[in-house]
């Protein structure tokens, strides 16, 4: 199969990349491809034609995008736009990768599919506008939402643990943001076989069980050999955009249709620290 990926470079695209190793690829990310360039995403996706675009790229910092919001709709809405008119310009699939974000994390219980979203901040409201562009552009569309990612070499939570463990004498995380820690290389995979059945719509792909960044902490802090870190509970952190405070995901539609489901988080987790 042919498959163009963007965001490529990206945690998700890299996971992407070993998932879908065996396949025909065109990888696409900056600097030299920029997904708010619609003609470039025209030519350059028309000239390699696929079966199937994974448009992963987006402008992922929640709080930059509070103080960017044309940057951020400019990237996660019109670059979506781009990418998924090139895709109908070939009767190309499309897979968006979206977030949990589009939820306002006060339903008290997992979000199906098919609930209704309710975003809080310009992040959420932008990658959400990318979800009705893709829909409105493309009959033949996968949206996986999926969240708290992360993965060897990427820019994440937990690497930014393992870092601040090591600059400061003690750390306080919050216990009151709730949502499923995810590790890129699952929703790789999942996304790997979800793309080989022609079963559009709307997917949950997260790792399984919830825990507030401060239990994120405290397991990433033991799998890395330093339980004794003098770690605590905190429900004060002020920053600039709003995030869900429970977002769990419920996987239904995965699972139901296709088989396919993803592992508890602390097992994923393990298998970071193992390097697999
Ligand atoms: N990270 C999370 O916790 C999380 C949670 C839920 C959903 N998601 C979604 O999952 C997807 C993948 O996330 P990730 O963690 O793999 O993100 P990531 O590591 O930040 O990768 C995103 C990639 O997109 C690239 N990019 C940014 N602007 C671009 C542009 N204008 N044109 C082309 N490429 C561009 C980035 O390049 P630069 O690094 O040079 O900017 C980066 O390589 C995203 O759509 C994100 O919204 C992420």
């Amino acid at each position: 199969m042919r498959i163009a990926i963007t965001g490529s470079a990206g945690q998700l695209g890299q996971a992407l990349q070993l998932s879908l190793g065996d396949q025909e690829l065109l990888l696409l990310d900056l600097p030299s491809f920029d997904v708010t360039d619609h003609s470039q995403m025209s030519q350059v996706i028309g000239d390699f034609a696929p079966q199937v675009v994974i448009h992963g790229a987006a402008y992922t910092d929640v709080d930059g995008c509070e103080l960017q919001p044309e940057l951020a709709y400019r990237i996660n809405a019109l670059g979506t736009q781009n990418v998924a008119l090139a895709a109908q310009s070939c009767s190309a699939a499309m897979v968006y990768i979206s977030t949990d974000y589009v939820f306002d994390g006060t339903k008290g219980e997992p979000y199906w599919e098919w609930d209704a979203p309710n975003p809080q901040s310009v992040y959420a409201r932008s990658k959400l506008a990318g979800e009705y562009l893709t829909q409105t552009l493309l009959l033949q569309h996968y949206i996986v939402r999926t969240a708290w990612l992360y993965s060897r070499g990427g820019k994440n939570f937990v690497q930014t643990v393992l870092r601040l463990s090591n600059e400061r004498r003690e750390l306080r995380f919050v216990t009151d943001e709730i949502g499923s820690p995810t590790y890129a290389p699952d929703v790789a995979e999942a996304v790997t076989k979800l793309i080989a059945q022609p079963v559009y719509g709307i997917y949950h792909f997260t790792n399984t069980g919830v825990c507030s960044r401060y239990d994120w902490a405290k397991a990433v802090l033991e799998l890395a050999g330093r339980a004794d870190f003098p770690l605590f509970p905190t429900s004060a952190y002020k920053r600039a955009a709003r995030v869900p405070a429970r977002s769990e995901l419920r996987n239904f539609c995965g699972a139901t249709q296709l088989g396919i489901t993803l592992r508890p988080w602390r097992d994923a987790l393990q298998d970071y620290f193992r390097g697999s």
